[in-house]
Formats: structure tokens, sequence, C-alpha cells
């Protein structure tokens, strides 16, 4: 008993005595290369896959894009304002859509099980889009957020619940910095940005509420691209969230904080939307794409040829984690508040096939190519265990009469080739213009679940 408590005595100070080193050493200041010098949370480079989700009052016409408002009132786009005129009385305005965000099916719990059920090991929903509709009860947005219209609930608080007490996936949320329509950031706009009263009054504060209040993993910023981060202020909140906010430890932010800075600095990098490189990007980067290929807010007249096909999702995914990136796959959601099937159906087809090939996924490294220098379509990644490096193939093509020259990998006498999903391993020999040939028996592709994509798992090579 007694010696129970002198060593959790012990195990207090360290502890204590740990923390007060971390924070007296790590100070980050609100200038770029100080925040910049924050290493990135190892959860997110590991997770490897997250799933978007856009959502607001744009989901009511759900016709174009989650931009509707704008594409109506500013672009003046003639499908838009012809689309209002055939079907909506002449003085309805955007903001009338709200009421009729019903939200009358969403159930938080069962969005959660569908996002687990994809194996992504994260999420970002769209809590604030452009419209400056947050999805909780803001204390900084009267009558415009979804407490006080449409839904009457907080969509952000319910998800959050569900997503933390159901599964290990991480929670973080979208924000955009400007609001179109919003009369303080139009007055700040016509002053060049020279005052700051809708930054001071609005994007802060509901910031810093954002953050106390659901504690997200993840601050997707959005809506910078009009001025600079110092409108923004964005330095002073970043030096806040690393330095002092509930969750300073966990928390990873883009790059979205001003024209000068995407693509250059901050968390990780997103550049512009549907970044994929290609090539390998040494900072950490994502690549943020839409499931339908033309919107991220749900579009009530979308055709099944503008959704990823299953082959199109894991040839991006391939690329995107061989290169360096996260992948954020969108989806959006009825008005309503459902995830239609055919979204439901991509969600767990990609969920099968990581739960048989996440070794090649999750937690991996990129290896010392990222494609293959002979067969095309062949997309590499890395396990590395001390010494060890095992190396994946990703497979985007079964190989034609079932034999496939991977040019990349040097083999030792003791390579071993084998298939993630597959017992057994697979013959091979050097082949002679440079790397292996590997011989794969031919009914293999029966038994695996997903014919779209297919990881060889190489062994104890040279390199
Ligand atoms: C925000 O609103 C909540 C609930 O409506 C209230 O409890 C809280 O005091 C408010 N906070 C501020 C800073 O106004
Ligand atoms: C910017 O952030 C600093 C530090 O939090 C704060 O003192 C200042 O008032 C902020 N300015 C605006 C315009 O929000
Ligand atoms: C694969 O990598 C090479 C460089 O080794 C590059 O030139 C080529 O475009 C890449 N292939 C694809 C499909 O991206």
């Amino acid at each position: 008993m007694e010696k129970t408590i002198t060593l959790s005595v012990v195990l207090t100070f360290v502890v204590v005595f740990n923390n007060i080193l971390y924070v007296s050493c790590v100070k980050y200041e609100p200038n770029w290369e100080s925040l910049d010098s924050r290493p990135l949370p190892s959860w997110y480079d590991e997770a490897k896959i997250g799933i978007f989700i856009t959502w607001g009052v744009f989901s009511v016409p759900s016709f174009g894009t989650e931009w509707f408002w704008w594409t109506w009132k500013e672009a003046k786009n003639p499908a838009t304002v012809d689309f209002m005129k055939k079907n909506y009385r002449p003085d309805f305005t955007y903001p009338d859509f709200a009421s009729q965000f019903s939200a009358e099916f969403f159930n938080a719990n069962e969005w959660a099980e569908i996002l687990k059920s994809s194996g992504a090991k994260y999420v970002v929903l769209v809590s604030k889009h452009c419209e400056g509709f947050p999805l909780w009860p803001s204390n900084y947005s009267w009558n415009w957020n979804s407490m006080d219209v449409g839904p009457k609930r907080d969509i952000v608080g319910e998800l959050a619940k569900a997503v933390r007490s159901k599964t290990d996936i991480h929670f973080g949320m979208y924000h955009s910095l400007l609001e179109w329509f919003n009369p303080l950031y139009i007055q700040d706009r016509e002053n060049g940005f020279k005052t700051q009263d809708f930054v001071r009054t609005k994007t802060m504060p509901e910031l810093y509420e954002m953050v106390n209040r659901y504690q997200p993993d993840i601050i997707w910023s959005d809506g910078d691209w009009t001025t600079t981060d110092v409108y923004w202020n964005a330095t002073n909140f970043l030096a806040w969230l690393y330095n002092e906010s509930p969750v300073k430890d966990k928390v990873c932010v883009n790059d979205r904080w001003g024209s000068n800075i995407r693509c250059k600095h901050g968390g990780f990098l997103n550049c512009n939307d549907k970044y994929n490189p290609g090539v390998l990007n040494k900072k950490k980067w994502e690549n943020c794409m839409e499931m339908d290929r033309y919107s991220w807010g749900y579009r009530r007249n979308a055709r099944l040829a503008d959704y990823f096909s299953m082959h199109e999702l894991l040839s991006e995914v391939a690329e995107t984690v061989s290169t360096g990136g996260n992948i954020l796959i969108n989806i959006g959601p009825t008005k309503d508040g459902m995830i239609i099937p055919i979204y439901q159906e991509r969600l767990k087809q990609l969920g099968e096939w990581l739960g048989v090939n996440g070794e090649a996924i999750y937690g991996s490294k990129p290896w010392s190519h990222q494609n293959d220098t002979i067969t095309k379509y062949i997309w590499y990644t890395s396990q590395i265990a001390g010494s060890d490096v095992t190396v994946y193939a990703i497979l985007l093509f079964w190989p034609a009469d079932n034999t496939v020259i991977l040019g990349a990998p040097l083999s030792s006498s003791s390579t071993i080739v084998s298939m993630l999903g597959y017992d057994g391993n697979f013959d091979w020999k050097p082949n002679p213009g440079g790397g292996i040939e590997v011989t794969i028996p031919p009914i293999t592709i029966n038994k695996l679940p997903c014919n779209d994509a297919w990881v060889l798992k190489l062994e104890n090579l040279q390199n």
C-alpha cells in the first residue's frame, strides 16, 4: 500500500515536470516562421483517409453547387437565375431557403455508422460555408444559424458527440473566413480591407467559440482568398490555438489563412481544391475532392456518371497516399439530412477495400519510388519498422495474363511477394531489364472483395 502511494507520487511528479518542460519550451509566436515550426500532430499523417461533409442552406435549392447564393446574386448565372424564376415567387430571397433546411431525417448516429463503414479516420464537417450559416447555435450569428432557423438543432454538437462516442474517427470543422453577403464584410472590403470590423466582431469570436465549444481536431479554413492573412488576423488566432486552446496538442489546420498564405504556410497544404500533384511533396498535403465531380453540396440533378466510380476513387487514393498526401473525400447530404445510397455504397466499398488493404495505406510512408518505372498505374507505399521496409505496390489494373513487371523494386535472394487478402506467396523472378516479374495465380482475383485495385506486398527487397 505504502509502496504504491510512493510510486504514484513519483509518477505524478514526473508527469507534472514533463508538462512544465513542454509548456515552457514550446511557445509559438504569431508569425509564420514560428507557427510553421510546430510539428503536425502525428495522427493526421497516419490517418490518410478523411470524409468531407458539405451541408448547409444551399442543400435546399440543391441545384448548381453550394455556391448557389453567389451564383444567383453576384455572378447572375443564367441557369441559376432561370431556375429561380421558374420555381419560386418573384420576391423569394436566399435566406427564405433556410426555413426549408429541415434536417428531419438527420440522425447523427446513423451518419457516424456510415462514416465508420468507410474506413476513414477523420471527418470534416462544413460547419459554416461562405453563406455564413453556422450549423451550431453561434452567439455571433443571430437568427442565421441551425438552431434559430431551419433544423432548430445543434448539428455540429450532435455529429461531434455521435462520432466521438461511436467511432475512433477524429472530428474536424470546416470554417469559411469570408461571408459573401455579410454587410460588415462588404464594408471592410470596400474600405480596401483597412478596417477589420467583420473580423473583430464575427470571424474571430466565432472561431474561438467553435474551438472552445466543440474542440475540433481539425480546423479546415477556407474563404481566405480575397485578401491577406493580416486582415484575417490569422497568425494571432493560430498562436492562441497552438499555445493555449483546449486542442493545442492535437489540432491540425490547413493552409487557407490568406491569399498570400495558401500552398506556403500552415499545418498541411490544401493549395487548390482537388490538389493532387502526382509527385512526392515533402510538406504534408491533402487532396480534397468531391465524389460528385461537379459539386460539393448535394445536387438533385446529378447523373450517375457524375459520381466517381470505385475504380476512379481508389486510383485517387493510391496516387494521393503514394505521393505523401491525405485524401478528403466529399459527400453532400440532402436538406432533410440523408446521405443518399450512392454515397453510402461508395463509402462502404471503400471501407471493404481498406479492410483488406489498409496495411498499405494507414500509417504508411512514401517509398523511394511513387509510381513504377515500367508498368504504368502502379503506385507504391511502404511501412517502416526499425530497419525493415515493407513495400506495397497498388495495382490499378489486373495484369494481362496474370504477369506483372515491377520495374522499381530490387529483389534480394530472400524477397517475398504476396497479395493482401490472399493466402500464400507468389512466384517471382528477376526481370532481365531490372526489377521483378511476378506471376499471380489466376484464381486470386475471385477471392478478393473488390475488383478495382489490388495490393502486392514486397518483403526483403534490396532497396
Ligand atoms: C453564448 O450563448 C450561450 C447559450 O446560448 C450562453 O450560455 C453564453 O453565455 C453565451 N456566450 C457569450 C460569450 O455570449
Ligand atoms: C487580433 O488578435 C489579437 C490577439 O488575439 C487581438 O488582440 C486583436 O484584437 C485581434 N484583432 C482583430 C481585428 O480581431
Ligand atoms: C510516374 O513517374 C514518372 C517519373 O518517374 C513520371 O514522369 C510519370 O508521369 C508518372 N506517371 C504517372 C502516371 O503519373
